[in-house]
């Protein structure tokens, strides 16, 4: 029998999937750990606690699903991005590891571009400019703020690269993850010594960068006895989330755009030349799809803003579903439902932890504007849900103005399972958004890139296309088209309103 792992190492969570080779799903686990801020707009987390849930999920998964060690032929691994561990000569983790939502390295950034020779030189090197949740202005920042610790830095590994160190003994990572350090030459799919030079950066500190469907190692005898499985394990690079969640949704051809709704939101489309925003508003990476590319804007609190809803404001609403078994989510959507479209003039600014797309501004913060006495519970989820549709419609605009085809939407990520977020995805984009097969995202697309460096598919194409089908489709209501195209201006405008008074909350 071959099986082949995905092993995806999120924000909230660690999952680990099983697929047969025809791409039918196995066993599942997942693990969750917590996630640390230490001030606010920081977030920083123990790469402990991955490997421990590494290791728990793996053996779950292979328990439930009554494998033998050889039978898993191969892994494939996803993680969180940009996320920064730090190791030193013996390969201990100096500090916790910080990450993509991170909001400490502002200073940083504009260091960067002084150093690069200004915005426009930057992009032209690594094909996009300097955002606060990137990996190298957090190796500059802990040059700058904690000078001991950089250094004893001998490697700055991402996420699920420290857990691919831990499985194999090897320092290596993949070109999708690779290009959102800000120190990979996009074009080239290489390191950038160009701007490595210029930040005074040693290459050594980065890991050797492969094809995210390469072998890149085995697993040790020590990870093979932790994990149950054998040494002749294969692990392929795998992917950064965002492009791991991309193929696990089938995007691996022009003209296909999908939405995700995890803690953060990604709207992605597949390019097959690099294709860049002059602006830098929108993300140019390298894809899991050997030798070609793609483009994304990032929304750093779309699940998460409801989360954070959840958690502040619905004790109630939690204790209540506990003790009728059902979950709280289901409790606060339908609830959503019963408010009209447009949440009766009730607006929603997503940015919990600062914003990414299109504002890149860490002060930037979330806001429900246009209270009034009327409004109950279910208006402010529905402003939530279509406040953080609005800052995906942003990146969509962004997308539409460069002339990327995009022909259809595939809708992604834990907050597709709501019809109501999906129904409200095509009202406020216009277009009709589908569902496929697989719900597993980013585990999902990295055991199909595991398959593939098996050699069970050809390519990663080939492998989506005997894998993945369409099984749902929403289609946008004209009415409701409508009231978004309305509150879609008034949308945009309310942070250029705010951009100043923002400013000044960060600074008291
Ligand atoms: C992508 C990004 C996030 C994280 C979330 O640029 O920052 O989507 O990868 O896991």
């Amino acid at each position: 029998m071959s099986v082949f792992l995905g092993i995806d190492i999120g924000t909230s969570g660690t999952k680990t999937l099983a697929i047969d080779a025809a791409g039918r799903i196995l066993a599942s686990a997942t693990q969750t750990y917590p996630l640390h801020h230490p001030k606010p707009l920081w977030s920083e987390q123990d790469p402990d606690d991955w490997w421990k849930a590494t290791i728990a999920t793996v053996r779950r998964a292979v328990e439930a699903a009554k494998l033998k060690p050889a039978d898993v032929k191969a892994i494939g691994l996803s993680g969180q991005m940009h996320g920064s561990v730090f190791l030193d000569k013996n390969n201990k983790v100096i500090r916790r590891a910080i990450l993509w939502n991170d909001q400490r390295t502002a200073a940083e950034c504009a260091e960067i571009e002084r150093r690069a020779g200004g915005r426009a030189a930057l992009i032209r090197m690594v094909a996009n400019p300097a955002s606060t949740g990137f990996t190298a202005p957090k190796i500059l920042w802990l040059r700058n703020h904690e000078p001991k610790n950089f250094e004893k830095t001998k490697k700055v590994l991402l996420p699920k690269d420290e857990i691919r160190r831990r499985l194999t003994g090897e320092f290596a990572t993949e070109v999708s993850d690779a290009s959102g350090m800000l120190l990979l030459d996009v074009s080239q799919r290489a390191w950038s010594a160009d701007l490595l030079s210029k930040l005074d950066l040693d290459s050594a500190l980065l890991a050797r960068c492969y094809e995210s469907e390469e072998v890149t190692g085995k697993l040790t005898s020590i990870a093979a006895a932790e994990l149950g499985l054998s040494t002749d394990c294969l692990v392929v690079g795998g992917a950064g989330d965002c492009a791991a969640g991309a193929v696990g949704n089938g995007i691996v051809t022009k003209g296909v755009l999908s939405t995700s709704l995890g803690t953060s939101g990604v709207v992605f489309v597949h390019s097959d030349e690099m294709k860049l925003d002059p602006e830098g508003r929108v993300h140019t990476f390298c894809h899991a799809v050997r030798g070609k590319w793609h483009m994304m804007g990032v929304n750093l609190s779309a699940g998460g803003s409801l989360q954070w809803f959840r958690n502040a404001l619905c004790e109630t609403a939690s204790a209540d579903a506990k003790k009728k078994k059902v979950d709280v989510y289901g409790i606060l959507d339908s609830e959503a439902a019963a408010a009209p479209c447009g949440s009766d003039g009730l607006f929603f600014l997503p940015y919990l932890s600062g914003e990414r797309t299109p504002h890149a501004d860490p002060d930037a913060r979330g806001c429900f504007i246009g209270l009034t006495l009327s409004h109950g519970r279910g208006h402010l989820v529905r402003s939530i849900l279509e406040g953080v549709t609005y800052s995906m419609r942003d990146s969509l605009s962004i997308f539409e103005s460069l002339e990327v085809p995009i022909k259809r939407i595939r809708a992604s990520g834990g907050g597709a399972r709501s019809p109501l977020w999906r129904q409200i995805q095509a009202d406020c984009f216009g277009y009709k958004v589908a569902t496929i097969n697989s719900e597993e995202g980013a585990a999902y697309g990295v055991a199909l890139l595991a398959a593939v460096g098996a050699g069970e598919y050809k390519n990663i194409a080939e492998a989506c296309g005997a894998t993945i089908r369409v099984v749902g489709e929403t289609a946008p209501n004209r009415a409701a088209k409508k009231v978004y195209d309305a509150g879609f201006p008034i949308y945009q405008q309310l942070y250029r309103s705010l951009k100043s008074d923002f400013k000044a909350i960060a600074r008291l």
